[in-house]
């Protein structure tokens, strides 16, 4: 089935100003559906949970929806698994410090030189219970992780493991579940941040086998919110830091304070929005179609539809790039490879500042990110955090083949001293 991708536009008012958003691992811009789900929101249900009246119950109502829905984005085993919150950062920083209660001095936790701060960060936090941490590094040839001590650096005294699932830096796809399943092995637990995954490839907590999930719902295609995944027996391990009155069941029991209802409202339809996608454009995956049923289906069918249409692009992307001289890019760009890679272009242009070539295309009218995206120790380790870190290009399920030639046009001017 050819990939719709004038209609698909047609449902993001944001697009018709003309800009090109390659800005996507940052943010992406939300569907008309996910603007009309928070609109009404506060239109035909807005107040507190769990009141007698009509307005509350429509909350309530939409509350549960919102769990089902994202359950079935990641394919949890019940929607009780999903946690709502600010964001993934803070949603991670609250996990961490219930986790530390559990921690004695001298367990290990594992985090990586290639994730995102808020994936290693708030497992630094725990050294002050006295956790002990390891690294998993960085091959700086290609920005893969480097997997082959993985036994010595995952042991008997490991009782977290945080790692992502992909780079927003580098678009590295990491090896999620061998890692998960060697922290199994020694009855660790497995933290996995699918922020920058979430928005091109399906997830699945039960594949991955890990305990706990987090993403963030504005890159893929909702509002600014996080989401936690936890596994049921995982959740009901751990005390979470609560006010007393607030109930005690899971999940709610680690929603700190009254949620972000609106948003949450326009997270179901964010998934509805991919859902809808997976009818019109899915792709008929044999593996997908035989393991999973309904909405979970179609989310699965959507994900290996944005996925060919992003590697498409990505190819014509990267290889315009690489014929731009004086221009690096980081991260793997064999495309034998592309499986293990988002649609995230990084890379430096000899002589450029990174923020002066994002504010040249910013003038053209193209999005990008430059500096170090808070992926601060890859930055460091390849010594890009000094020279003001690189510039970001990431592709998202609305950008079109145009839109790239237009993209490597003007950087080729720039290139040029333009
Ligand atoms: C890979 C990754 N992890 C974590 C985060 C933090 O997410 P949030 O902004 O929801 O706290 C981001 C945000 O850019 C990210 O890209």
């Amino acid at each position: 089935m050819e990939y719709p991708v004038e209609n698909i536009r047609a449902q993001f008012p944001a697009l018709a100003s003309g800009a090109i958003f390659f800005d996507g691992p940052g943010g992406t811009q939300v569907p008309q559906a996910v603007i009309d789900a928070v609109a009404a929101y506060y239109r035909e249900a807005n107040a507190n949970e769990h009141g007698p009246f009509a307005t509350s119950q429509r909350s309530d109502a939409l509350i549960a929806g919102a769990r089902q829905a994202v359950g079935d984005f990641i394919n949890a085993r019940e929607a009780g698994e999903i946690v709502f919150g600010a964001n993934m950062t803070t949603l991670t920083m609250h996990l961490a410090r219930t986790l530390g209660k559990t921690l004695r001095p001298g367990d290990e936790i594992v985090v990586t030189r290639l994730d995102h701060d808020a994936n290693v960060a708030p497992w630094l936090h725990l050294r002050e219970a006295g956790a002990v941490v390891r690294w998993l590094e960085i091959d700086p040839a290609d920005c893969t992780l480097k997997l082959d001590g993985l036994d010595k650096i995952i042991n008997q005294k490991t009782r977290i493991v945080a790692v992502g699932l992909a780079s927003n830096a580098f678009g590295t796809i990491n090896d999620a579940p061998r890692i998960a399943a060697a922290a199994k092995k020694y009855g660790a637990l497995t933290f996995v941040d699918a922020v920058h995954y979430a928005p091109h490839r399906a997830i699945d907590v039960q594949l991955l086998d890990c305990d706990f999930l987090a993403c963030s719902p504005y890159k893929f295609y909702g509002p600014h919110s996080g989401v936690l995944y936890g596994r049921r027996e995982a959740l009901e391990r751990l005390q979470p830091y609560k006010v007393r009155p607030a109930l005690d069941s899971i999940p709610d029991c680690f929603e700190t304070g009254t949620k972000n209802h609106e948003n949450i409202a326009g997270i179901a339809a964010a998934v509805d929005f991919l859902s809808w996608l997976g009818e019109i454009a899915g792709t008929p995956d044999p593996g997908a179609v035989a393991r999973y049923s309904g909405r979970r289906a179609l989310l699965a069918q959507a994900l290996a539809a944005i996925q060919a249409h992003e590697t498409r692009l990505f190819s014509r992307l990267l290889a315009g790039l690489l014929a731009i001289a004086g221009l690096r890019v980081y991260g793997i760009t064999d495309p034998g490879r592309f499986a293990w890679r988002t649609p995230t272009a990084c890379f430096t242009l000899s002589g450029l500042a990174p923020a002066e070539v994002a504010a040249k295309l910013a003038a053209a009218g193209i999005c990008v990110w430059e500096g170090n995206y808070y992926a601060w120790e890859p930055m460091k380790f390849l010594e890009l955090e000094a020279k003001g870190g690189a510039v970001r290009a990431g592709l998202a399920l609305y950008n079109t083949s145009s839109e790239v030639d237009h993209f490597l046009e003007e950087l080729n001017r720039i290139a040029h001293g333009a």
